[in-house]
Order: C-alpha cells, then sequence, then structure tokens
C-alpha cells in the first residue's frame, strides 16, 4: 500500500497491482522453469482473435509478450473479422483436443452476427483459463474447482495482498456482467462477505454504495463513481477501463473525488489490470502443471 500525503487532506491508500502481478508472474515462471527441466514443453497459451480492431490486437500482442517473458508459449490464432460462429466453435475444439496447448482464450470483440455465447461452450472446461464458458461460472457458484475470469479473480487477489478484510464485510459489487460482477459476488460469497449486486436498473446507487464497507466497480462507465457515492474509510476497487480522446484510459470511479474520501483505492492504470494479466498467465501454467 501507498499513500502520498498532503497535509490537511485525506488521501486514500493506493491499492496499486504491480507488486502482486511481478509476484505472480515470477511463480509462473519458477513453475514454467521445472516444468521444463522436467522435459516437459512450456504451458503454451492460444489466443483466438476474429476482429480488426486495433487495439484488441494490441491488447493481444501485450499477453503475448507477457506470456514469452515468462517462459510461456502463446500462440495467436487470427480468424480473420470475417469469421463465422462454427469456424470459431471448429477451432476452439480443435484447440481442446491440442495437447500442446494449455489455456485458451477468446478475444472480444467478436465479428458482426456472431454471439460470445455461442462460441465460449466450445473452449475447453480445463483450458478454460479465463473462466468464459459458463459451465466455469456455474462450477464456481457451486463450490467447485474451477477457473475463475481473471478479472474478478484479480479483484479478491489484490484486496488480499494489500491485507483487507472480506469475511463479514458489505460489499456492493456494480455491475452484473458474467465476465466481473457476477463471478466476483460468487468469490465474495465464498470468503463470507455480504454481498449486493447493483446494476443500470438500480433504483438509487449511491444509497448503496454508502453503506458498504467496499465498493467494486465494473460498470464501463467512465467516472460513474462519485464522492457523493462513497462514505469515509471505504475500501475502492475501480475495474473499469475506459479509453479517452488522448489514448489515456479512466476508471468507472471520479478518482480524485473519491480518492479523498475513501479509505483506499485502486488506480487506472495500475490496479486490477496488471494483476489480470498476470493471474491469466497462471492459470495457463496451473492447468500444464494439473496435466
Ligand atoms: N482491468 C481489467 O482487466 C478489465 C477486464 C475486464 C473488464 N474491464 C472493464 O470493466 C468494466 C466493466 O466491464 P464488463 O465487461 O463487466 O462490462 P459490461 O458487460 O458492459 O457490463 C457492465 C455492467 O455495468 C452495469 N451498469 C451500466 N451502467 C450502470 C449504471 N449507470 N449504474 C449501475 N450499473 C451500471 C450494467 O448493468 P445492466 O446489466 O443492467 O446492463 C452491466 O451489468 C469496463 O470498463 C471494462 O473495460 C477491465
Amino acid at each position: 500500500m501507498s499513500a502520498a500525503s498532503v497535509p490537511g487532506e485525506h488521501v486514500a491508500v493506493r491499492l496499486v497491482g504491480s507488486e502482486l502481478a511481478a509476484t505472480l508472474r515470477a511463480r509462473s515462471a519458477e513453475v514454467a522453469a521445472e516444468l521444463a527441466a522436467g522435459g516437459t514443453p512450456p504451458p503454451k497459451l492460444a489466443v483466438v482473435v476474429a476482429t480488426e480492431d486495433e487495439s484488441s490486437h494490441a491488447y493481444v500482442r501485450s499477453i503475448a509478450r507477457a506470456a514469452h517473458k515468462v517462459g510461456l508459449a502463446c500462440d495467436i490464432v487470427d480468424l480473420g473479422a470475417g469469421a463465422s460462429t462454427p469456424e470459431i466453435q471448429k477451432t476452439l475444439t480443435a484447440l481442446g483436443d491440442d495437447d500442446d496447448v494449455h489455456g485458451t482464450i477468446v478475444q472480444t470483440p467478436l465479428p458482426p452476427g456472431v454471439a460470445a455465447q455461442d462460441v465460449v461452450t466450445s473452449i475447453d472446461p480445463a483450458k478454460d483459463v479465463d473462466g468464459a464458458n459458463p459451465s466455469s461460472l456455474g462450477r464456481l457458484a457451486t463450490g467447485l474447482p474451477a477457473f475463475a475470469p481473471a478479472t474478478a479473480e484479480a479483484v479478491i487477489a489484490l484486496l488480499d495482498h494489500h491485507e483487507i478484510e472480506l469475511a463479514g464485510k458489505d460489499v456492493v459489487v456494480v455491475g452484473r456482467s458474467t465476465v466481473v460482477g457476477v463471478p466476483v459476488a460468487h468469490l465474495l460469497l465464498a470468503r463470507d462477505a455480504s454481498v449486493t449486486v447493483c446494476h443500470s436498473r438500480t433504483a438509487d446507487l449511491a444509497a448503496h454504495t454508502r453503506q458498504a464497507d467496499i465498493v467494486i466497480v465494473a460498470a464501463g462507465r467512465p467516472e460513474l463513481v462519485t464522492g457523493d457515492h462513497i462514505a469515509a474509510r471505504t475500501v475502492v476497487v475501480d475495474v473499469g477501463t475506459n479509453p479517452t480522446d488522448d489514448g489515456g484510459l479512466v476508471g468507472d470511479v471520479a478518482a480524485a473525488q473519491v480518492g479523498a474520501i475513501a479509505g483506499a483505492l485502486t488506480p487506472v492504470p495500475g490496479g486490477v489490470g496488471p494483476v489480470t494479466t498476470a493471474l491469466l498467465l497462471w492459470h495457463t501454467v496451473d492447468a500444464a502443471r494439473a496435466r
């Protein structure tokens, strides 16, 4: 934890992700090296892409670079923006059958007319390192072993790393996507938190968030959560990553306002994001180790 101190002004503790991400990367590198020493080929992540969106390609290339740095292999399977649902399904089934591949993810956006829910069911659950197949979410919800979506797990890992207690706490999750909001709610329940999930039809968001010990925001709405939503000493996790006109990123939380009130706040960028990528790689190593 770190906090810049300005005399006379409250500044929330910054829940940075870099240290935890480095620890996770080191652990991945160590296990990958152990596997290599035993004669096993490197754990391999396959990333299926079917878009011309340049920011998606840049993100995928950054995952591949991060994978290579810790001794993992990473195949980018580019099907092009014209790929059909059956084509993507067939590719995912083939990756499931490929013994050299340990983890598989599908990058969004998908081509027009291809629904994510129609293709993610073709990801082999044993290789579902970003918890995208509904069977992974079902297992998570019923307390069975499964890979959680990396972002949802990153939220919990970051809170644990900064020694923020979850058991018995009132936690409000803003957002109910199956990528972040819903899985994070299940992970919190498994850790004995009392969880409220808010969404776009919640009548009075601030009435919920002001009562919380911890607020986790994953709404994809720039600076949705302001100072009016947060009580003093609340811990706030900002999952949002919204691109700005100048090429930067802004979170779902108005950082300056909330940072002057909250007890702790994750920065954007530099909070949940780096931990998410590191966990994706760790899940791939874990899948290889389990094999
Ligand atoms: N850091 C990372 O590694 C990482 C990874 C994944 C996502 N993200 C970011 O996290 C954010 C959320 O992603 P997502 O995939 O979960 O987004 P999503 O699928 O668009 O879901 C957004 C959720 O927020 C709710 N919401 C929207 N407007 C709201 C409002 N005014 N008040 C309350 N709830 C509202 C929506 O409610 P309804 O269900 O009612 O529509 C929905 O449940 C995005 O900024 C995304 O870029 C970051």
